[in-house]
């Protein structure tokens, strides 16, 4: 038997994925929560199906492998999903010089935030273009509008995410099907190494969002079909002082700051 209705979120099992994820139970759509962390996937799915009363399908699955995109698809074949929301979500973060990185992270970064995140548009965008409908988010970041040291493999590959989310809204509004990059700024989540940004001091500061504000502004935003959602006014300030910082200002940061941008 098909099921309709499918919101499929990457990601989770926690942060700005696990928001969004409450947000689409609260408005009835059957959930595919894809995650890399067994347990708490399978608590969520008990959790969900049984305050919301609806379906929710839990797939562990690594999304940082060659063939990752692939699995997801199968597994929504073999399952009869009818995915009607697709949140790429699923992220993670380091600092660290180009040539100080570990290579295996490096590799996976560009897996999950390029060539996963790319592919689940193609095989599941394919599907939205044939019933004329459907709605996708891609999860970018506000380090995609300037390009920072220390930040090369994240921001690079968040900046293809923002590019990409733009073609393809282009190319699937004729198909009537809506296409939204979220770009958030700092928000208290996991993302963070807590021995190198401490999250509480930033909510304390109000320099951080939380998960369930981003996600509230990037689902609003996704149904109102924004092509790009940066959430909250601090974030919108500090993204265009981003865009018009010098690169000299930058170097100069760079030289002052230099142990922070060397952590990997
Ligand atoms: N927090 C911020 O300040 C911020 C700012 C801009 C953009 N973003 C973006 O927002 C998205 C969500 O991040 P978040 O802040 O909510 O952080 P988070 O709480 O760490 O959530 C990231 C989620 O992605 C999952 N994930 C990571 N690697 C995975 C993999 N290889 N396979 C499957 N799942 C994987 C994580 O699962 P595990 O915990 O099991 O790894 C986790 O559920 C990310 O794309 C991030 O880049 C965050």
């Amino acid at each position: 038997m098909t099921t309709t209705n499918v919101a499929l979120i990457t990601g989770s099992t926690s942060g700005i994925g696990l928001e969004c994820a409450k947000i689409l139970a609260q408005k009835k759509y059957n959930l595919l929560l894809i995650s890399n962390e067994p347990n708490k996937l399978d608590e969520l799915q008990i959790e969900f199906s049984s305050i919301y009363g609806i379906k929710v399908f839990a797939l562990y699955q690594d999304l940082s492998t060659l063939d990752a995109a692939q699995s997801v698809y199968q597994y929504v074949l073999q399952n009869k999903l009818e995915v009607e929301i697709l949140i790429n979500n699923a992220g993670f973060f380091f600092f660290g010089e180009v040539v100080q990185a570990s290579p295996e992270k490096a590799s996976k970064m560009i897996l999950l935030h390029i060539h996963t995140t790319s592919l689940l548009c193609l095989y599941i965008g394919r599907h939205m273009k044939e019933r004329g409908r459907g709605y996708i988010m891609n999860v970018s970041s506000i380090s995609a509008f300037k390009d920072f040291p220390g930040i090369a493999f994240y921001a690079s590959s968040k900046k293809f995410i923002k590019g990409f989310t733009r073609s393809l809204r282009t190319e699937m509004k004729y198909y009537g099907v809506k296409v939204t990059a979220l770009c958030p700024g700092a928000t208290a989540t996991n993302l963070y190494d807590p021995n190198v940004i401490d999250v509480k001091k930033g909510m304390r500061y109000g320099i951080m969002m939380t998960a369930a504000e981003v996600a509230d502004a990037g689902i609003r935003g996704l149904f109102s079909n924004r092509a790009v959602i940066i959430p909250g006014l601090l974030t919108k300030i500090m993204t265009f002082l981003s865009i018009i910082t010098p690169y000299w200002i930058i170097y100069l940061a760079r030289k002052r700051w230099k142990s922070l941008f060397d952590q990997t």
